[in-house]
């Protein structure tokens, strides 16, 4: 979602904020802009569309050394000129840009209307705006006006501010949604994450929340409620921030095929010459709770339903929940009940609200699972374990699912300390290469049901995981309307559904589940609806679609989602969507 990015210093701003716009062009957005100062000019560029049209907006020589830019994904009012970012305060004093939802801004509008403030957009970042402008009349101090804003104002913010003043210093404020700050030679930056930041700092600073402040060319200061706080520095690994694209035409597709090496870097890091390297307090945590329950979004919420079936197959009770319903009716089943919130951005609103609740019980331990060092959710929580699978661009999730699936299954081996799992995941690999190797075997499955208005994935046990995570794939990027369903529950409604040519992909990895989803192709081609069948050798007979090695049960997920990632793929390339930024998506969802 929405993406700020900022700076002040030596560097040639222009160039890091239409760079750093585009290295956030993946969180999902619908317009952008830029403000810059020069002198004591404000200059602001705003357009509804891409930065690459932004871009073609703002005079290549301006030379200015601060700036503050936005991607915006619309929450408050349509993507619309005058809703797009940054937003000034009526008299000027105030430009700002905002990442969240303020809770309270009709209040606050309608206050501020009231003592004469007019209102040119639908969005509450211009509120914000005001607000700061209202404090900063009583205070005369910019400092003082963001820490009473942050009091007036409910929600979440990330926010970077340019005082009209000042043309020194770049102010930043945060709460619940993410900021960084990164520390050069002789220039700071802010970004939502490390991406747009990575070919010029240094070194970060991960802001907590309420914190506030200002950076310069020479410093950093960092408030929180009126006192200093110190600077805790951190680094990023620029390896797992690349984002070239290698030759691959989209990220979706490089993401898939790098799925290989993520595991083997999952094993590199977590297990070192033969054992197991997680966190010891965490492991111990996870082997005395009788009760591991699980709080997931989306992509990610499918990784844990897998999961599940890792933790029950050693005899743990365990349970999924979806954070948006649990943050509003959590449940606890077991007063050691441990909890794990997957979260590939780490970032993820909903889910950072459950971590609240649990945080606030002071007896439920959470680990973060997350892709995002330094996110939210990794430093809020208990205890955390990375992904280190790379940034993932593409706005559907490939890698960084099937890194989380891996992870799951090396915790629940760590668990009762099985010392052979990491090779049968390293082996994994070789079923996964042979995956790639015949993509095209889905490129024409995909040229087959590209017309289709609706498709159906059937699979039973984890083959109906897989089948959940295959659905949300396609829906997600092809635009195909499409639903998954437990094989067995076809007879009990969903079925009504299925017409002629109606296609649906279904799942044997298993041989005891072989003959009754057997029984529900049948019953599916008796409706003359078509199969596209993907089987083990061991279940397969003449005519099946796709034909897979046996494997091992818990870890052949690993390349059965693989292949609805394809299937996902490419029939949203033969339709000629844009893969990697699917309409109204975003790739970090940091509004509840
Ligand atoms: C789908 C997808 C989403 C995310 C969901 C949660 O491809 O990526 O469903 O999985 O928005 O996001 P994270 O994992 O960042 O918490």
């Amino acid at each position: 979602m929405c993406g700020i990015v900022g700076i002040v210093g030596d560097y040639d701003a222009r160039n890091y904020l239409i760079n750093g716009l585009k290295s956030l062009e993946y969180r999902g957005y619908d317009s952008a802009g830029i403000s810059v100062m020069s002198g004591k000019e404000i200059m602001t560029y705003r357009v509804v569309g891409r930065v690459n049209l932004l871009e073609t907006k703002i005079p290549s020589l301006i030379n200015v050394n601060l700036g503050i830019g936005h991607t915006r994904w619309a929450t408050h009012g349509e993507p619309s000129f005058n809703n797009c970012h940054p937003h000034k305060s009526n008299h000027g004093l105030f430009t700002i840009v905002h990442n969240g939802v303020i809770e309270n801004f009709h209040e606050i509008k309608n206050e501020l209307i009231q003592k004469g403030y007019t209102f040119y957009s639908e969005t509450d970042t211009e509120v914000i705006a005001n607000v700061l402008e209202d404090e900063y009349g009583s205070t005369n101090d910019v400092l003082s006006a963001i820490n009473g804003c942050l009091k007036r104002l409910h929600g979440s913010l990330a926010i970077a501010i340019i005082f009209k003043n000042f043309n020194d210093k770049l102010f930043f404020a945060k709460r619940k949604s993410p900021l960084l700050i990164g520390v050069g030679e002789t220039t700071h930056y802010l970004a939502s994450d490390a991406l747009p930041m990575i070919k010029y700092a240094k070194k970060f600073i991960d802001l907590t929340d309420n914190q506030y402040g200002f950076i310069s060319k020479n410093e950093v200061k960092i408030f929180q409620d009126g006192i200093k706080q110190r600077a805790k520095y951190t680094t990023r690994n620029a390896e797992l921030l690349n984002t070239d694209l290698n030759g691959f035409p989209h990220y979706m597709i490089k993401e898939i095929e790098e799925i290989p090496s993520c595991i083997s870097r999952l094993v590199d890091n977590y297990v070192n010459n033969g054992s197991y390297c997680f966190n010891k307090e965490m492991i111990e945590t996870l082997r005395k709770s009788k009760c591991i329950s699980f709080i997931a979004c989306g992509t990610s919420y499918h990784a844990s339903l897998i999961g599940k079936n890792y933790l029950e197959s050693i005899g743990k009770t365990s349970n999924v929940y979806i954070a948006s319903e649990w943050a509003y009716f959590p449940k606890f089943l077991d007063e050691n009940e441990v909890f794990i919130l997957v979260s590939q951005s780490g970032e993820t609103a909903d889910v950072i609200t459950c971590l609240k609740i649990l945080n606030q019980t002071h007896t439920h331990p959470s680990i973060t699972i997350t892709n995002t060092k330094g996110s939210t959710l990794e430093r809020d929580a208990t205890y955390s374990a990375l992904l280190y699978a790379g940034v993932e661009i593409a706005v559907a999730s490939t890698k960084a699912y099937n890194a989380q699936v891996a992870l799951l299954y090396l915790l629940k081996s760590a668990i009762i300390n099985d010392t052979n799992a990491p090779f049968k995941l390293l082996d994994t690999n070789n079923l996964l290469t042979d995956i790639i190797k015949r993509k095209e075997s889905f490129k024409e499955i995909a040229e087959k049901i590209k017309n289709a208005h609706h498709a159906f994935f059937l699979g039973r046990g984890l083959d109906y995981c897989v089948a959940l995570e295959g659905s949300l794939k396609l829906k997600e990027i092809s635009y195909i309307h499409s639903e998954a369903f437990p094989g067995g529950e076809l007879k009990h409604g969903p079925i009504a559904l299925i017409e002629e040519n109606t296609p649906v992909f279904g799942f044997i990895t298993n041989k005891r589940i072989s003959q009754a989803m057997r029984g529900n192709f049948s019953e599916i081609t008796a409706r003359k609806g078509t199969i596209y069948s993907f089987v083990t050798k061991e279940n397969a007979i003449d005519n099946d679609t796709f034909v897979i090695e046996n494997y091992d049960s818990e870890l052949i997920v690993l390349a059965t989602v693989m292949i609805t990632q394809y299937l996902a793929y490419y029939a949203a390339l033969l339709r000629g969507n844009d893969i990697d930024k699917p309409r109204n998506l975003a790739k970090s969802v940091t509004v509840e």
